[in-house]
């Protein structure tokens, strides 16, 4: 292998990430791939020995699903879901028994089908929200939370400095995960979960 092949596979996600950023910023909603330090920290909190599987939300170029399979994560036990056609491909090529699918994380019992009913062990979400209204990010927490166990976390990255959904309803928990510095640009992880 010559040097700018190797080059290139050093650089192979950020250039997909450009790639689809260019495209559509706002639905990207960074603009360089999570960083691994970050993707260990989010995929930190997931249970591996708790049998359910775990959903990932906005996968990208796959740097968390990475994190997530080398928590331990049996590749048939990781469903996620990515907007981008280009990305999916991406990550369909790179992670082979990972259910990926394509489409709308607003719309997840759609997107979900047969699966639709499952109970995970947690969530791992890099959806960009601070751009959409705080009604339709609190909608998308509150269904998250309804997809897993009562204390079970959902786990979201998220470049402002307060967490995106700051008031919820009685009976659930806002926790502050991490700052995470080492990742641009540096991010917030925030923890969601019914407490009942
Ligand atoms: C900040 S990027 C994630 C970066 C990823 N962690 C990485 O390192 O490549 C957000 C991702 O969420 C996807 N996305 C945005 N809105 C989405 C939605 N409503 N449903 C599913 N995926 C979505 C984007 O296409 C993008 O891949």
């Amino acid at each position: 292998m010559n040097v700018r092949q190797r080059v290139g596979l050093k650089f192979k996600d950020e250039i997909a990430f450009l790639k689809g950023w260019k495209r559509n910023r706002t639905a990207v909603g960074a603009i360089t791939p999570t960083s691994a330090v970050t993707a260990r920290k989010m995929a930190s909190v997931i249970h591996p020995g708790s049998g359910l599987p775990v959903l990932e939300l906005g996968p990208g170029t796959g740097v968390i699903t990475k994190a997530i399979l080398r928590r331990g994560v049996d590749p048939q036990n990781l469903t996620s879901i990515e907007y981008s056609p280009e990305f999916c491909q991406h990550l369909r090529a790179q992670f082979p028994d990972v259910d990926f699918r394509c489409g709308d994380a607003f719309a997840l019992d759609l997107v979900l089908g047969s699966k639709r009913r499952a109970k995970f062990d947690c969530v791992i979400s890099a959806i960009p929200l601070l751009h959409l209204p705080i009604e339709r990010r609190l909608a998308l927490v509150l269904d998250l939370l309804e997809r897993v166990p009562v204390g079970r976390p959902v786990v979201q990255i998220t470049y402002g400095l307060l967490s995106p959904v700051v008031a919820l309803p009685a009976g659930y928990e806002i926790r502050h995960l991490a700052f995470m510095m080492r990742n641009i640009p540096p991010a917030q992880l925030w923890i969601y979960r019914k407490v009942r």
